[in-house]
């Protein structure tokens, strides 16, 4: 390993990190991300980097950060063999569907996601069946399977876009609960869940309306009213900004909700001093980082253990043991990159 180069990517990391990581633990970490951009370079390997990595991550390997929808984006533009996706199984399998002929890795097998685990392709097709000509929309949250039964996806930066880019005023759109009830609620669409009752639906009648699914991020679903209520009366002037993956009443009560990218940016816009992200609470950490002028609260015991999974340590062993590498299988990746390249069509 070059000393020089180690040198200076430990000084980078720790003019960018000095105020929230202890200086030794950033030359660990240096060592560490040093080897992984020489593999980088040797393999011809892109990185690219959610937004809800680990600090030392985020600012020292990745080519590209940003949410599910820009780091899409990268991974339909790279000219790179190999994709390493610093993120979660579905984003690694999306990087797959738009470019089958790159070598995708995810650094962790187990990096998962509850909501794409909460809805499986059978059921998809069970729902056409019962709402025959409605267009599917799904959460770019989902596996490939579930992509391919589905007409556009969405992220969480585009979904109430994708959802008025449709013909028609009825939607089913999976499998976000709370996403789903968000973007009703911004395109003004009543929304019914098929499992539930007609009472409890309010109405079943097809006319304007979004046909919901119960799948919750783990992280998400857990922020209430009761502790933005909490950390308002003892923080009065705190801006407090939530992911749309949270419940509406959330959402409502917050006073700025967008994807991972847009909370970043509306941090680095606000002149506000305060902020409370309900998110993943890594990301506090990474903005911190870039504004040091700003105050950052956390609510540190919700972080979701799918994205922890995924260090600079697994990241040095997925390029050097080409591990694990994303295969999806050509009969499905043709129906889902329909649905994916749709949604990338999307301004
Ligand atoms: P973003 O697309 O906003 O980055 O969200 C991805 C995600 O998994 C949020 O939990
Ligand atoms: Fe999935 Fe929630 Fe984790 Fe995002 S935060 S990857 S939606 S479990």
């Amino acid at each position: 390993m070059n000393m020089d180069s180690v040198e200076l990517l430990y000084e980078k990391m720790l003019a960018k990190l000095g105020k929230i990581m202890p200086a030794v633990e950033i030359r660990a970490k240096a060592d560490i991300a040093q080897q992984i951009l020489q593999l980088k370079e040797k393999r011809n390997a892109v990185i690219l980097g959610h937004n809800y990595m680990e600090p030392a991550l985020y600012y020292s390997v990745p080519d590209f950060v940003g949410d599910s929808l820009e780091l899409s984006r990268k991974a339909a533009e790279t000219d790179r063999d190999i994709i390493v996706f610093c993120g979660v199984r579905f984003m690694a399998e999306t990087a797959k569907i738009i470019s089958p002929e790159k070598t995708v890795l995810l650094p962790s097998p187990k990096g998962g996601c509850s909501l794409a685990q909460s809805i499986t392709a059978d059921d998809v097709k069970k729902l056409k069946q019962q709402f025959p000509g409605v267009p599917v929309v799904t959460y770019v949250n989902t596996y490939a399977d579930v992509k391919a039964e589905t007409d556009i996806c969405c992220t969480s930066g585009n979904a109430a876009a994708v959802v008025e880019s449709l013909p028609g005023d009825t939607v089913i759109f999976l499998p976000d609960e709370y996403l789903a009830k968000n973007v009703a609620r911004e395109t003004g669409k009543h929304i019914i869940f098929p499992t539930r009752s007609k009472k409890e639906n309010n109405s079943t009648e097809l006319h304007n309306v979004m046909i919901g699914w119960e799948g919750r991020c783990e992280v998400h679903e857990q922020f209430t009213v009761e502790q933005i209520n909490s950390v308002r009366q003892q923080f009065p002037h705190v801006c407090i900004l939530a992911h749309p993956e949270c419940p509406p009443q959330v959402v409502e009560a917050a006073d700025f909700a967008g994807s991972t990218s847009a909370m970043i940016k509306f941090v680095k816009n606000s002149k506000q001093k305060q902020y409370l992200l309900l998110t993943e609470c890594s990301m506090a950490d990474n903005i911190m980082a870039e504004n040091p002028e700003k105050e950052m609260l956390r609510l540190c015991s919700v972080t979701c253990p799918h994205m922890k999974e995924i260090t600079l340590e697994q990241t040095l062993d997925s390029l050097s043991l080409n591990q694990y590498v994303i295969d999806v299988p050509e009969h499905i990746r043709i129906k889902a990159k329909k649905a994916v390249d749709r949604m990338l069509e999307i301004g």
